[in-house]
């Protein structure tokens, strides 16, 4: 049941992502323009369970849209997924006039909020992750920045591949989603692009085609690879000893997860961030905003949750004929 909100609080969740301090900035200061109070509640659900809460000001967050990581850190807090530590959060919300909560992180996170609504708090999902694993969205906050990030390492590792005529393996984060390493593998001109939603394990067809590549004189290889497959280094040794050319794997890791935002991710955050408090101000709650068509757009958090997402049918297409010898 939603209610007028006077006092909103703001969480970050799960993995950080570049352009979360840019959604923190929008919401405290469009919450303030609008006459709220605003809170920030440190480290996801496991500071609220520890009522880790101060107050915002639009000082407080001067000069952090251009920074990456989370200014109200985050957490993962398996204890929240427990009915009694959701009633807990709710309580310590009430507690400390908190009638409102923009939660920024990716689905697990919705989870959460949806249980804090279910116990009278009013709660906005707001997409952050570098995944872009969030069904009812074409954007999530952070994988522009990750996908830029990425894809400037593999051109790099492209140079030093090419002076030592070795094949290189790179591993770039997603979870189980393939999103990042399409993404990259196009911008990048990767000769493979291997998707947990598209790979099967075939790996033969990857060493013919490197074998077909040295036939007409191509000196480097390079492979996406998603991190929901995995095994690089395994697949690396398999794939030297089948075609003799020297194989290097390497996990980008965390680094995607850091960095400056760019443009897009600070502008989409700000739009975001700024989106969830008006849903607030209008009364809604266990609602998750998106971008769908051009608009920014919301969702009830549960209908969202189940939505499903696939890799982008055209850039899946494209790639087979983009990473032809
Ligand atoms: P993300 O939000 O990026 O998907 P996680 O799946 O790790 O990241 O979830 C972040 C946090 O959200 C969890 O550590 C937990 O505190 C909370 N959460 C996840 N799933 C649930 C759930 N089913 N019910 C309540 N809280 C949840
Ligand atoms: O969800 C973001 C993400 O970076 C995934 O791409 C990755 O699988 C996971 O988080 C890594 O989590 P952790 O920071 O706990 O190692």
């Amino acid at each position: 049941m939603s209610k007028d909100v006077k006092t909103i609080g703001v969480l970050t969740s799960g993995g950080d992502a570049p352009g979360m301090n840019a959604a923190i900035r929008a919401v405290v200061r469009t919450g303030i323009s609008n006459g709220l109070k605003v809170k920030g509640i440190r480290r996801g659900y496991a500071g609220l369970l520890e009522e880790d809460i101060i107050d915002m000001t639009t000082l407080t967050v001067s000069d952090i849209i251009q920074t990456g990581g989370t200014i109200l850190y985050t957490a993962r807090c398996l204890e929240f997924k427990k009915k009694e530590y959701q009633q807990k959060g709710a309580d310590i919300c009430r507690k400390h006039g908190i009638d409102g909560v923009v939660v920024i992180g990716g689905d697990g996170s919705f989870n959460g909020a949806s249980r804090l609504a279910e116990n009278g708090i009013n709660t906005i999902g707001v997409p952050g992750t570098i995944d872009l694993d969030i069904a009812c969205t074409e954007y999530t906050i952070g994988f522009d920045t990750a996908i830029n990030t990425a894809m400037e390492a593999i051109d790099k590792l492209r140079d030093t591949s090419e002076s030592h005529e070795r094949c290189s393996i790179v591993e770039v984060m997603g979870r189980t989603a393939g999103h990042i390493a399409l993404w990259t593998g196009i911008a990048s001109g990767a000769e493979y692009i291997l998707t947990t939603e598209q790979y099967h394990g075939d790996i033969q067809r990857i060493i013919n085609k490197i074998q077909d590549r040295r036939r007409i004189g191509k000196k480097n290889h390079i492979i996406v690879n998603a991190e929901g497959i995995g095994n690089s280094a395994e697949m690396a040794k398999l794939i030297e000893i089948a075609t003799g050319v020297e194989t290097r794997a390497t996990v980008l890791g965390h680094i995607q997860r850091g960095g400056n935002p760019t443009c897009r991710d600070r502008v989409f955050a700000s739009a975001m961030g700024a989106k969830a408090v008006e849903l607030l101000c209008e009364g809604k709650s266990n609602r998750v905003v998106g971008y769908r068509d051009g608009e920014f757009v919301d969702y009830d958090i549960q209908e969202a949750l189940a939505m499903e997402k696939g890799l982008d049918p055209y850039l899946f297409h494209i790639t087979k004929k983009l990473t032809t010898r």
